[in-house]
């Protein structure tokens, strides 16, 4: 029998145990493959004693309609920038990647699936350098991998973004408020300008754009009339004003990137210092965005990466990651699928009929 290892790394991501099925059941038909899951990441192989469990069809089962995933996942936990918490309570970074590839050797896997963002495909890269027959799968939110038109995920956090602007766009009139709404999306604004389009708002703000506050204030009275009217903003966390910075939270332990959240606020004082008179609440939306059912859109996304990840196993198509491009499930070397980021152009038509629309970026 041949083996194959599967595991999700970095955060959750709506679709991600429809991939896992996809593999899975694509697996199944040829008969002489079993299917193993590591659990939290490379965590399942490095550990002792290890955590690696059996994918039974029992196991996969209908998975693909639930959010997280089964395997449960870290970001927390990169074999070659591995926190060790020392005796003093601080953390050091150790370089754990040869451990891990002679653990993996020792299990003997046929094919090795990662399915994770950019910080997950760089571990792709490196362990595939290291002689481990390994498959890429690309996810985020955040939809902002170069080497793929779309991730899954995606369109499920702009749903939940939609659903809850427009809750907020009808308190928002009713009261006469200016509301802010803040989204994820760390260097990519696509969640956010997705939303400002679908729900209509009149400000969106994205980390590609800065803003000028005194031009947002502007904008705002624009839409109020003897104190009467609304105002509805979507904000990307990573948003920042001109010459101004991000709002990044204390960092966590180990963790490999800087939390960020709270710019909502950080936009409600400087309106008011800019003399904005409306009445502003912050609503930040954070891992709702992540969780929960994914729409049709990303389980059908998910699940042709997962048997196409499968494929190129059988094919011994190493080293690639999955991806979607042209409207077609290709699958593209890690080494070019772990260069450069999908942000949002600010000369792109989408902006351009955006702000055909009315929607100011405070530029
Ligand atoms: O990368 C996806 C993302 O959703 C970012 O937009 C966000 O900053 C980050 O994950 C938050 O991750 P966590 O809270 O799990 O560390």
């Amino acid at each position: 029998m041949k083996k194959i290892l599967i595991l999700t790394g970095g955060g959750d991501c709506p679709g991600l145990n429809a991939v896992i099925r996809g593999i899975a059941k694509r697996a199944r038909k040829e008969k002489d493959w079993e299917i193993y899951g590591s659990i939290e990441a490379f965590n399942g192989v490095l550990n002792e004693p290890q955590e690696i469990i059996k994918l039974t069809s029992k196991k996969t089962a209908g998975i693909h309609i639930k959010g997280g995933t089964i395997l449960k996942t870290t970001n927390k936990a990169n074999p070659i920038n591995f926190p060790v918490t020392q005796a003093d309570g601080t953390v050091k970074f150790e370089d754990r990647s040869d451990e891990l590839v002679k653990k993996l050797k020792a299990l003997n896997f046929d094919a090795v699936v990662n399915i994770g963002g950019d910080g997950s495909q760089k571990i792709s890269k490196a362990l595939f350098d290291k002689g481990i027959p390994i498959i890429g799968v690309p996810k985020t939110i955040d939809n902002d991998l170069a080497a793929t038109d779309v991730t899954f995920g995606f369109q499920t956090a702009v749903q939940i973004a939609t659903d809850s602007f427009d809750r907020l766009v009808t308190t928002a009139e009713s009261h006469h408020r200016c509301m802010i709404m803040e989204v994820m999306g760390r260097d990519a604004g696509w969640i956010a300008l997705h939303t400002a389009i679908a729900g209509g708002a009149e400000i969106c703000l994205i980390p590609e754009i800065p803003y000028d506050v005194q031009k947002l204030a502007k904008r705002i009275s624009l839409r109020y009339r003897n104190g009467k009217g609304f105002c509805n903003i979507v904000i990307a966390e990573g948003a920042k004003p001109k010459d101004g910075s991000i709002v990044a939270q204390k960092g966590e332990k180990g963790s490999e990137h800087v939390r960020l959240g709270g710019v909502a606020y950080q936009l409600a004082k400087q309106l008011k210092d800019a003399g904005c008179k409306a009445e502003i609440r912050e609503t930040v939306l954070g891992h709702t965005q992540r969780g929960g059912i994914p729409v049709a859109y990303d389980r059908v996304l998910a699940t042709l990466y997962g048997v196409k990840a499968f494929e190129l196993a059988l094919e011994q198509k190493f080293g690639h990651m999955v991806a979607f491009r042209n409207n077609e499930i290709v699958s593209v070397p890690l080494a070019k699928a772990t260069q450069g980021n999908s942000l949002v152009n600010k000369n792109s038509y989408m902006i351009k009929a955006a702000k055909g629309m009315g929607i100011s970026f405070g530029d």
